[in-house]
């Protein structure tokens, strides 16, 4: 049998990243190419939208163009295109969406916008050892921490989400307290592998009272709380600030796996990257014979391979929203997807 296979660009434009996926129904992956901005904003210490919007109007086609040069392929062997459809930054949205609905006019393609959060939770999946469902996932990036109770792929539920700050926010925040740069996330933890565990503790927000919210906000100001009284101990800073934070998520995350009766974990965003994270969360999976799975390391932060993941799986099931008024949701609820 010789069935043509269904192939999946995917194009991701939400915030400070542009990303190409280009998917394949037989063999997975093909290519994926990426531009991060992170330098071109850094001089101003965050994102600024308008500067992200431009620049992703002068990245998105020539990665594309690369992408499909890696895959061997041409515009007309797509079958279809993905694109993150939101939440995130509107102008950087429109984007991306512009150029997808715009290509699968052209081509006479089915195109689906894209939930950026579903993207991130589908990610692991791009990994060898997939995660099974039902499954609990853990959703940190720098916009979002979300705790979903996912049965199968659109069928999500909400069990916890920060009240405040998200965790990524809370790491660059807390970063920039200790004078390390934007994004300070991966700074951060870097300087916190030289730090003592336990010269300071810093609290772990809401756990002492039922349920599965969180709250970040109060450890960024602990942070420079003690920084302003032992401005020569950053390293130290950094430690207790990345223990407690992490501590506190796999507290919520033992919860959330013991209310559903889960036995697997699923951990993606930006902040599933860190390997503090990932050795508290490998722990508490072993003591409760849980199975932990993250993405591979460059599928953590933002990407288009896990947009074009997404976006396959809509597409096969026959789901497509093909829009020349090009409909972007920079607000978006996970729950309020179709399952499929
Ligand atoms: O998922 P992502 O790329 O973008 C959003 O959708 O927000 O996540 C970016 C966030 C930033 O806050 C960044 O500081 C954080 O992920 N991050 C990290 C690490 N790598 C990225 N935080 C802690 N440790 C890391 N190694
Ligand atoms: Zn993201």
């Amino acid at each position: 049998m010789n069935t043509k296979p269904f192939i999946t660009l995917g194009i991701e434009s939400s915030c400070d990243e542009t990303g190409i996926g280009i998917y394949s129904s037989q063999t997975g992956l093909l290519s994926h190419t990426l531009f991060s901005q992170v330098e071109i904003h850094a001089e101003y210490g965050g994102v600024v939208p308008e500067i992200a919007s431009r620049d992703h109007i002068q990245r998105a086609i020539p990665l594309i163009k690369d992408a499909l040069q890696e895959s061997d392929l041409s515009l007309q062997d797509l079958t279809g295109i993905a694109y993150t459809q939101g939440p995130g930054l509107a102008g950087a949205l429109l984007v991306g969406s512009s150029i997808a609905q715009s290509l699968a006019w052209g081509l006479n393609i089915p195109a689906i916008g894209v939930h950026h959060m579903e993207g991130h939770l589908l990610a692991p999946l791009l990994a060898e050892s997939k995660p099974e469902f039902p499954f609990v996932a853990l959703l940190v990036s720098g916009g979002h921490t979300l705790l979903v109770e996912v049965r199968s792929i659109g069928d999500y539920k909400i069990l916890g989400e920060s009240l405040d700050d998200a965790v990524g926010e809370a790491f660059d925040k807390t970063a920039k307290i200790l004078g390390l740069g934007y994004p300070g996330g991966p700074a951060l933890a870097k300087l916190a592998t030289e730090g003592e565990v336990g010269r300071f503790t810093f609290p772990r927000p809401m756990t002492d009272r039922p349920g599965l919210d969180f709250s970040f906000s109060g450890l960024k100001t602990f942070a420079r709380n003690t920084f302003a009284k032992h401005p020569d101990e950053k390293a130290n800073i950094a430690t207790a600030f990345e223990v407690a934070a992490t501590e506190t998520l796999m507290i919520k995350c033992r919860r959330a796996l013991e209310q559903t009766g889960f036995s697997t974990l699923v951990v993606a965003g930006g902040v599933s990257a860190n390997t503090t994270l990932r050795q508290v969360l490998d722990a508490m999976g072993e003591k409760m014979t849980v199975d932990v799975h993250y993405p591979e390391h460059e599928f953590c932060t933002d990407n288009g391979a896990m947009i074009a993941l997404a976006g396959h799986y809509r597409l096969m099931a026959g789901q497509s929203n093909n829009d020349l008024e090009v409909a972007i949701k920079p607000r978006w609820n996970l729950e309020e997807l179709q399952a499929i």
